[in-house]
């Protein structure tokens, strides 16, 4: 189940409905899909997106959508930290990112272009993400530095990532609440810590 922090006021969504409702105010849609026992997943990339035809499918039809694939990324991937400096600065896409997560997590912060506070979506397991096109926004691994996903495309040319410039995202760290959800106040410092070292 996802997570929604609103930093500047010390506010966390963690109910699914609220997040949907909260999320789709910016035009984001987020969704659940079941994983647990759905398939292996660490199986290969063309099981995974044959066991998710139908939502993949599904999903391909309502936004235009031509491709999918999935992405592994564990703490041992060669260059890691020079990926994730690619996407952790503020930038926008010339079309959505959409994710479907199967395991491990990660952190989206979403700057809204109406002057609305920054506020972050902390995905994992189950849960789908569509932040589309034109939406000025960051994104971290936690503390595990782990995700596979799914991932839908128009056309991949167009998920490369257009910078802002802003330097907005050296203000922000990546707090998850980790595997198991925390009441409000109690993020993970040390994840933090270890993952700005
Ligand atoms: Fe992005």
């Amino acid at each position: 189940m996802a997570h929604i922090r609103i930093p500047s006021a010390d506010r966390v969504i963690h109910d699914a409905d609220s997040i949907r409702h909260f999320l789709l105010s910016y035009g984001i849609h987020y969704d659940r899909w079941p994983v647990a026992g759905r398939i292996d997943r660490d199986a290969s990339q063309e099981e995974i997106l044959a066991a998710y035809a139908s939502e993949v499918e599904a999903l391909k039809q309502s936004g235009g959508y031509i491709t999918a694939d999935v992405v592994n990324v564990t703490p041992d991937v060669p260059g890691l930290q020079e990926m994730l400096s690619k996407f952790n600065q503020e930038h926008r896409h010339a079309e959505d990112e959409v994710r479907f997560i199967l395991k491990g997590r990660g952190i989206f912060y979403i700057n809204p272009e109406n002057g609305d506070p920054v506020f972050s979506i902390e995905i994992e397991a189950g849960d789908l993400i569509n932040v589309p096109a034109g939406t000025k926004h960051w994104f971290d691994l936690c503390a595990d530095r782990t995700i596979r996903a799914i991932r839908l495309f128009r056309e991949k040319a167009g998920w490369t990532p257009e910078y802002t410039g802003d330097a907005i995202a050296s203000g922000y760290q990546p707090l998850c609440f980790g595997p198991t959800p925390i009441a409000t106040k109690g993020f993970r410092l040390e994840q933090a810590a270890a993952i700005a070292a």
